[in-house]
């Protein structure tokens, strides 16, 4: 355990009020996971140059994989490269399923923002219990809560589920006022990863579930609603992929059209973690091949990161709508 830390003094923010202003002006705020050095570089560059608030998240796995004490000093590395860049970009630092309440209580004082306690896959009154004591901790120190009602198909970090349970309207009022979440994930039929849907030979990928966002959106209007496993699962990325030695047949994604309809709607937060990992895999991949001799990361990695730099842009322009909106 490291030393305790408040995100306001790495400058960071919580999600509070960027969320009040994305359900206010129809836009999606990007929630970007990342893992290393050359994701976060990106973020910030494509984010800085495009004007737009941003989410920076965490899973446990990257968590661990980066080390606690190491991550802390990068998010307000991000903080500090974005002033650098000349941008005053709100940033907050996420905790992406978050699964238990000591893993949120050791986000919160190692300098997070804001954290998710999934608790989408226990019986409904546990999911309340363990969510309102995550609050009761989170608000204490000014920090902003997701929770999840319904599940994803696929796996969510260590989380795993077979078929996807769509969120049932019903339900929300009561979860959000029984909690004290500042924000929800929904299950409209996105699911994590590279392979989101099964499609047999000339099927389209089947619309999301537009008529359970609008019935949630109904009985907690102007409530802020997150929506995960959003990659589009870009094919021009599956492809290259393939072509240079990969094997990710039958890889497919949320269509962008859907998502800036979702994004127009309450859902003000949108995750994108497969994208990113596709994005950096086909450069590198292409990399590679064209330069076998090659042993320096910095060229492989760099060109992976002009690549998210484009990527990230491109989502915050024309699919999130929040370029321009810090
Ligand atoms: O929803 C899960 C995120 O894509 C994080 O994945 O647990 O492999 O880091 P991870
Ligand atoms: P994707 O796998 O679609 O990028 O979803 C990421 C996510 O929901 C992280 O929580
Ligand atoms: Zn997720």
């Amino acid at each position: 355990m490291g030393e305790v830390v408040s995100y306001k003094e790495l400058g960071l923010v919580n999600s509070r009020e960027i969320f009040s202003k994305a359900v206010a002006g129809g836009y999606a705020i990007p929630a970007y996971n990342f893992n290393n050095l050359e994701q976060l570089q990106a973020i910030v560059t494509a984010c800085a140059e495009t004007s737009s608030p941003v989410i920076i998240q965490v899973s446990k796995g990257a968590r661990n994989y980066a080390n606690e004490t190491m991550l802390r000093f990068m998010a307000a590395g991000a903080v500090q490269m974005a002033r650098e860049m000349g941008s005053n970009i709100p940033i907050v630092l996420h905790l992406d399923h978050g699964d238990s309440f000591e893993l949120c209580k050791s986000c919160i004082d190692s300098g997070f923002s804001s954290v998710m306690i999934d608790g989408s896959h226990l019986p409904y009154d546990e999911n309340i219990a363990l969510t309102r004591q995550v609050v009761e901790y989170a608000h204490a120190h000014d920090v902003t809560v997701e929770g999840e009602l319904g599940v994803l198909a696929g796996i969510e970090d260590e989380v795993e589920a077979e078929h996807s349970t769509y969120t049932q309207p019903e339900e929300v009022e009561d979860f959000v006022q029984k909690t004290g979440v500042d924000s929800l994930a929904i299950s409209i039929g996105t699911s994590h990863g590279a392979f989101k849907f099964k499609l047999k030979e000339g099927e389209e990928v089947p619309p999301l579930r537009f008529d359970i966002l609008e019935e949630i959106e109904k009985r907690i209007p102007g409530f802020p609603i997150v929506l995960h496993g959003a990659s589009s699962v870009v094919p021009e990325y599956v492809a290259l992929i393939n072509q240079y030695g990969g094997k990710m047949d039958g890889a497919v994604g949320v269509p962008e059209d859907q998502l800036r309809k979702a994004a127009a709607s309450a859902v003000c937060k949108i995750n994108i973690d497969s994208d990113g990992r596709l994005a950096v895999t086909a450069k590198v991949r292409e990399y590679l091949a064209h330069n076998a001799g090659e042993f320096d990361p910095r060229k492989y990695l760099g060109e992976a990161r002009n690549e998210l730099v484009k990527l990230i842009k491109h989502k915050n322009e024309t699919v999130l709508g929040s370029a321009g909106k810090a």
